[in-house]
């Protein structure tokens, strides 16, 4: 029997979600067992991007957490309230819930995961921090046998949107957030983005997770990056640093009070951090015994929202299935064939090549007419030295299949003016 998902919010993050839960080809089977049931939205009328029958969608949105049918409500429609009443009222009727909502789990998670608790359901969040990035399944499941020391996080694409790009062109904050503002990649009201309180929302969950208690939200120091000055960047980079808005969560020992915050911070440049620009987020996990991990990704966007919400679901329902499969569809193998691979002749990929050649007249154009009949197309050529008596020449190619780049090498290996092929490499 199907699962059935009553979706709250048909925004970006719901559209997303809906069109690849609809668009199942290829993703894991289970979720081919999920119907979209019903779907609450602010008006009826507004055009949607998402081919689903006009009698599911409801502005009801009452309606479908109390409704007996729907198995998962998933929360997709921001803000303080009526999230966090739909979601509690979700847990009253003993639904489980997947929510995107940081800043409903950031303020009310106490009363959230305690009612869920009681009532025996899950409230599922992988979406509220970080976007597709999972950082929630691995801290909850994967890392959880560590003992966590720090959680460092930039979670805030807009942020670090407007940091690098002050960084790059040496722009100061207001002129770059206004850039940003006209790019789409800022808020018109960017306070809960550059004063750092969406970051403070996501730091404290993932706090919470990793050090295993909750977090109050007032106890997060949080600072934001309207004070960081290009000159600061400037002096910053001579020093050998890059300023970046980082969401830390510390703890030195086990017995030790924990430190939340979210700061502009100097990142050495030669930090895994330093080199995360733009939108992208990435959380730098460090414990014991693993040592540093760290996950990179794309912080929002439809599709990679989308991604993390789906996972929820899956998790969801693979945890009803177990009830009637007596496994976890999750943890079974559930390959029965052998995958297709294809031979590495047929591999299309750049190579760098290093020859020792002799060093005689019209070496260089052997090579190249060789490389020509097979179909090689060559993106440069340069004759690097001598190693003795020997010319070095150095050929990197355009995309060819490996097979005809073999071809090639075959003849040219057999030419009397090479020595030899020190050296082959793919280049990505
Ligand atoms: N406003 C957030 C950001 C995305 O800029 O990263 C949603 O959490």
């Amino acid at each position: 029997m199907a699962i059935k998902l009553g979706i709250l919010g048909l925004g970006t993050v719901g559209t997303g979600t809906v069109q690849l839960l609809l668009d199942h080809t290829g993703r894991h089977p289970l979720l081919a067992e999920i119907e979209i049931y019903r779907v609450g939205v602010r008006s009826l009328d507004k055009p949607r991007q998402v081919k689903l029958a006009d009698n599911l969608f409801t502005t009801d949105l009452e309606s479908i957490v109390t409704d007996p049918q729907v198995d998962i409500v998933v929360e997709l429609i921001g803000g303080l309230e009526p999230a966090r009443s739909l979601i509690l009222q979700a847990i009253q009727c003993g639904k489980h819930v997947v929510t995107a909502n940081k800043a409903v789990i950031s303020r009310f998670g106490d009363e959230i995961f305690t009612a869920a608790n009681q009532a025996g359901v899950y409230v599922m969040l992988e979406a509220a921090v970080a976007g597709g990035i999972p950082v929630i399944s691995p801290l909850k499941q994967s890392l959880s046998v560590n003992r966590i020391h720090t959680v460092t996080g930039i979670v805030n694409g807009t942020t670090n949107y407007i940091l690098t790009r002050m960084q790059a062109e040496g722009g100061n904050f207001d002129d770059v957030l206004a850039d940003a503002q006209r790019l789409g990649y800022a808020e018109a009201d960017p306070t809960a983005d550059v004063d750092g309180l969406d970051a403070a929302d996501k730091i404290a969950i993932l706090a919470s997770l990793a050090f295993d208690g909750r977090i109050k939200l007032e106890d997060v120091y949080c600072e934001g990056i309207r004070q960081v000055s290009k000159t600061d960047i400037a002096y910053a980079e001579k020093l050998g640093f890059v300023i970046k808005l980082l969401a830390i969560a510390k703890q030195d020992n086990s017995s030790a009070p924990l430190s939340v915050r979210v700061h502009p911070t100097l990142v050495a440049h030669t930090h895994p951090l330093a080199s995360i620009n733009g939108v992208y987020n990435a959380i730098l996990v460090e414990g014991e015994p693993i040592g540093q991990v760290m996950f990179f990704g794309p912080g929002a966007g439809a599709g990679a929202t989308a991604s993390a919400v789906s996972s929820d679901i899956l998790n969801l329902v693979a945890e009803l299935k177990i009830s009637t499969e007596n496994t976890n569809p999750l943890l079974t193998c559930r390959h029965h064939s052998y995958s297709q691979i294809a031979p590495i002749e047929e591999l299309v990929t750049r190579f760098y090549t290093r020859f020792l050649t002799r060093d005689q007249p019209g070496v260089i154009g052997k090579l190249g007419t060789y490389f020509g009949q097979y179909g090689v197309s060559l993106e440069s050529v340069v004759q690097t030295g001598f190693q003795g008596e020997l010319a070095e020449i150095v050929v990197v190619t355009h995309d060819v299949r490996q097979g005809d780049f073999n071809q090639a090498l075959a003849e040219i290996r057999s030419l009397d003016a090479v020595h030899s092929i020190p050296s082959l490499l793919r280049v990505l």
